[in-house]
């Protein structure tokens, strides 16, 4: 036997239908390429519903071909749209919301002359951004087809045509048909022929034979005999099955028989290239009544190897088929067998070749998104095929993020001086992964949407130089002032900032902006403040918002719901600052009385990470209030002294526990139980308000314990520029503690709550272990890499806190354990969400450590391996310094 092959098979009497589809044409595209005259037709013969090609393609440019090509060819192809500009112009089909995105798409081209110069072009056709073919014709009215049947990722077809310099490019016709999505078993297949064997007439058969329009074209040879039933042959074309949409009966209902009866029937193939595996599906139903001593019974032979493994005797008006998946296709032969008395029948073939195609396509959400964009614009530009891909045809004023794994998204997108009228476009909310976005100098009017400040990784705002009207959303100004957004918005006269009466003539004067405000029923009320305060305070007149134009924003809310102290009062509240009880990088912090209630007073230094520090604080701890985070009691702002005034934790930080330095040992339940108070404050920073806020620096010194020992969030909204002193190597604009950073945040600076979810495995593996996150010795060692060295050397045991005394269940250990590992997995798409966290590690409390535990989890050994079981992910996390 030559050669090398492999082939499946399989043997199927179908007979269950599955899915009985409607006669119409719902999830069909069918565009008559260059169609000018009228906008829609209906064919006669398939009743199929043609549009023109007007709102599928930017450029190219309508043709008839010549007339004496017209009476051989269907209407379809009476006109073509060529692309005489550009090397690659493309269609982009969008395709009606189904559950299926498995795409039959179909390319069909004729020349016919229709550029007068008698001279057959050739170029090639790409799917996406992967090549599909080179169209070449043999004469001006051969009509060349080009089908693939594949599984797509979004509701979008994009077909392009590339000018390889052999001549103009054009298109005919282009036709999408949505299949079942198990149809054809592969995801990538072009089709090589699809023959209804045996039909006499030379009539092509397609919709509404086929529901799925597939074209069937007839086949036959000399050396053939034709046999035909015209009864229905089991299961008609209404029926269909998931991985393989049958041929309609008219099809089966002929077939073929070698004119000998002692021949057989021979297929050759052509390999256009080698590499490829063919799918060739056989179909088979008896179409003659047999006599009781008449068999027919054949075996399938392919490059020479039976295909088979009991021999084929068709079922009268039966559907049968045989898929043989073949490597390097030769011959394939329907040889009869010793026994059969009449010779192989066939009825249809199709033949697919797989295609080594991994289409790579822009998000979905984020194509919708640029796509109202660009019909709400009109943009022309470069704007064809998917925005993001291939990167030689990136969409101009585009750019795109291209992570391994995932669909490329849309980053960056700047449309300035594009001559935009109308409103900001709603596509734009779709854009959720945009960082930059410029839509400086345009003739953009209405009022600045909302949306635009939803758009979490927005960094970059340009509205400069347009005639936007209306008042700044507040939560953008709230952004711009955190430092998370750069927001530009000058040139627009009838813009207005929030507080600020839009009705005033002088619209240039920007006003007192801002306040925090996350809720509705606060933003009433912070409304009224303000607008009661405008009219105490010297109004700033500019555009960019200042820092003094702030800090009265805060002052304001302030007023609003907290207590004010003057600074004499914060002296008699802490007795002359008799009694410190925390010392941070700009603010040393008293205890304090106020009546009868102890509190905390931070003292901020005069200067301006001290202001940044007030400001940020104040303005977070006004919008959020959860039993986990500590709560403001009031403030004092009286001339050079700025203080807030927190509710007192008896038993300080969690740091000073952990470490040798306090006489008091926590408990394990103890320890879970603050992991869980400090988790559930991070999960409700995150989830529980409109807008994730990250908090940037958690860490077992922010944690701190009332007198129950229960932990509450301390320290919020660090500003970019704010450090702690005790942790002195922190020289760039990172914020948050060396040894709790983020190694990905630090790599991209991208401000993300898994950040903090990092530094808060870090808190846990401190919690666990007792060690801090940087050992004190001279090595300097980081807690991922002390836990991995004593996992290793020595097991699970040593490494908890020895202080415990083996205290502790070391199931729960595990468990906790795990979730530390999942909290600092290097990538943060790995790290689990802070609801997950809190779930895992409620999980962890022991109960009376007498009892044995009765965890579900066999693996008794307590040095068995830790394996960490968020999201799969393996792999060791290690710390980049
Ligand atoms: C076409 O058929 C589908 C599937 O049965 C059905 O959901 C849809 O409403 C039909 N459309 C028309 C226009 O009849
Ligand atoms: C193209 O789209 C426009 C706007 O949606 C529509 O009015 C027009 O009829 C469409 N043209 C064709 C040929 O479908
Ligand atoms: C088809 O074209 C006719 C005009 O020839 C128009 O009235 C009709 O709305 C079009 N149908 C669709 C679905 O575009
Ligand atoms: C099938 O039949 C042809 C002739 O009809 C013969 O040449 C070929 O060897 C046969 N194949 C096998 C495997 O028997
Ligand atoms: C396919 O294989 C044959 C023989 O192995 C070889 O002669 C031919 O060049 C190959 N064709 C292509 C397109 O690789
Ligand atoms: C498929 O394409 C990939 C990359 O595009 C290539 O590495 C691989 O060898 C190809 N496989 C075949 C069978 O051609
Ligand atoms: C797009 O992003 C890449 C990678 O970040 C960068 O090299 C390129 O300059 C950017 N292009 C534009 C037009 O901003
Ligand atoms: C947008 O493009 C303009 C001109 O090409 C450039 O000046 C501006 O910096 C760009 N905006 C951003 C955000 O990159
Ligand atoms: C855009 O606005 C400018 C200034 O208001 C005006 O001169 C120009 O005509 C406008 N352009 C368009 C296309 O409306």
């Amino acid at each position: 036997m030559e050669g090398h092959f492999l082939f499946l098979m399989f043997h199927l009497s179908l007979t269950l239908p599955i899915i009985v589809r409607a006669q119409n044409q719902s999830g069909f595209i069918s565009i008559d390429c260059g169609l000018e005259d009228e906008p829609n037709y209906t064919d006669e013969t398939t009743s199929i519903y043609y549009s023109s090609d007007v709102n599928f393609t930017n450029s190219g440019v309508s043709h008839s071909i010549s007339s004496k090509y017209k009476a051989s060819l269907d209407r379809q192809f009476w006109n073509v749209r060529s692309f005489p500009d550009g090397t690659r112009n493309c269609y982009t089909l969008v395709v009606p919301q189904v559950s299926s995105k498995k795409y039959l798409v179909r390319a069909r081209f004729a020349y016919g002359n229709y550029d007068g110069k008698d001279s057959l072009p050739e170029f090639d056709i790409y799917l996406g951004d992967s090549w599909w073919g080179s169209v070449v014709f043999q004469d001006a009215s051969s009509v060349v087809t080009k089908e693939i049947i594949y599984a797509a990722s979004s509701n979008y077809a994009h077909v392009c045509l590339f000018n390889t310099a052999k001549g103009t490019p054009f298109i005919s016709v282009l036709e999408l048909r949505v299949l079942n999505s198990e149809a054809y078993l592969v995801n990538f297949v072009e089709l090589l022929a699809r023959f209804d064997v045996g039909l006499q007439d030379g009539e092509i058969i397609r919709y509404p034979d086929d529901v799925y329009d597939r074209i069937w074209t007839p086949y036959n040879s000399n050396e053939w005999t034709q046999i035909d039933n015209t009864l229905t042959i089991d299961h008609d074309a209404t029926t269909s099955f998931d991985f393989l949409p049958l041929p309609p009966s008219i099809v089966m209902g002929t077939a073929a028989i070698p004119a000998n009866v002692n021949d057989n029937i021979e297929f050759h193939f052509l390999p256009k290239n080698n590499a490829s595996t063919c799918y060739v599906y056989m179909f088979f139903a008896e179409l003659q009544k047999l006599q009781a001593n008449q068999i027919r019974e054949f075996n399938i032979f392919v490059n020479g190897d039976i295909l088979n493994n009991a021999p084929i005797n068709p079922i009268y008006l039966q559907n049968a088929y045989h898929l043989a998946i073949i490597e390097n296709p030769l011959e394939l032969w329907i040889n009869k067998t010793s026994g059969s008395t009449l010779p192989p029948l066939l009825n249809a073939i199709e033949i697919y070749m797989t295609k080594n195609f991994s289409l790579s396509e822009t998000y979905q959400t984020d194509v919708d998104g640029i796509i109202n964009v660009k019909s709400i614009y009109g943009i022309k530009r470069n704007w064809q095929g998917d925005p993001c891909t291939p990167l030689a045809y990136l969409w101009d004023g585009l750019n795109c993020s291209y992570a391994e794994s995932d669909s490329p998204r849309i980053i960056y997108l700047n449309l300035s001086f594009s001559g935009l009228i109308g409103n900001i476009a709603p596509g734009i909310s779709n854009l959720q992964s945009i960082e930059y976005l410029d839509l400086s100098n345009n003739n953009l009017t209405g009022a600045v949407p909302e949306f635009l400040s939803q758009l979490r990784f927005l960094r970059v705002l340009n509205l400069e130089g347009n005639q936007l009207s209306g008042t700044i959303p507040m939560q953008l100004i709230v952004n711009s002032e955190n430092g998370l957004l750069e927001f530009i918005f000058g040139g627009n006269p009838s813009l207005c900032s929030p507080g600020s009466s839009c009705n005033n003539k002088n619209g240039n004067k920007v006003v007192v902006p801002l306040v925090a405000s996350l809720g509705g029923a606060f933003m009433i009320l912070v409304i009224t403040v303000i607008s009661f305060c405008i009219y105490k305070r010297r109004q700033p007149v500019s555009h960019h918002l200042s820092k003094q134009n702030a800090y009265y924003k805060i002052r304001e809310e302030l007023e609003s719901n907290k207590q004010e102290f003057t600074y004499a009062e914060v002296l008699s509240m802490t007795r002359n600052f008799e009694r410190v009880v925390g010392k941070g990088g700009f603010a040393t912090v008293y205890h304090g009385w106020i009546d009868d209630t102890e509190v905390a007073v931070k003292m901020l230094s005069p200067s301006a990470q001290g202001y940044l520090q007030f400001q940020a604080e104040a303005k977070l701890l006004a919008v959020v209030h959860h039993k986990f985070l500590t709560a403001l009691i009031g403030y004092c702002d009286d001339g050079e002294n700025m203080a807030l005034i927190y509710e007192y934790m008896a038993n300080g930080d969690l740091a000073k526990h952990l470490s040798g330095k306090s006489k008091n040992i926590l408990s394990w339940n103890q320890r879970i139980q603050i992991a869980v108070d400090a988790a559930e404050g991070l999960e409700y920073l995150h989830h529980g308000c409109n807008m994730p806020i990250v908090h940037r620096d958690v860490k077992s010194k922010n944690i701190l314990l009332n007198e129950k020992f229960r932990g509450k969030l301390a320290d919020f909204g660090l500003s970019k520029i704010y450090s702690d002193e005790d942790d002195t190597h922190m020289t760039t604009v990172v914020a948050g503690t060396l040894g709790y950073l983020d190694p990905e945040y630090n790599r991209s600076h991208k401000l993300r709550e898994k950040s903090d979810v990092f530094s808060f495995g870090i808190v846990l593996f401190e919690i666990i272990t007792g060690q801090p996150a940087i050992t004190k010795t001279e090595e300097r060692t980081h807690i991922i890499q002390w836990v991995d060295s004593i996992l290793l050397e020595r097991g699970i045991n040593d490494i908890v806190d020895s202080r415990l005394q083996g205290e502790f269940d070391i199931h729960h250990v595990k468990k906790a354990l795990d979730t530390a590992k999942a909290c600092v997995a290097t990538t943060s798409i790995n790290r689990p969400t802070m609801t997950h966290v809190v779930n895992e590690l409620k999980q962890c409390f022991s109960k009376m450590m007498t009892t044995p535990s009765n965890s579900d989890d066999h693996e008794s050994s307590p040095n068995s391996f830790i394996t960490v079981s968020f999201d799969g992910i393996s792999g060791q996390s290690s710390l980049q310094r």
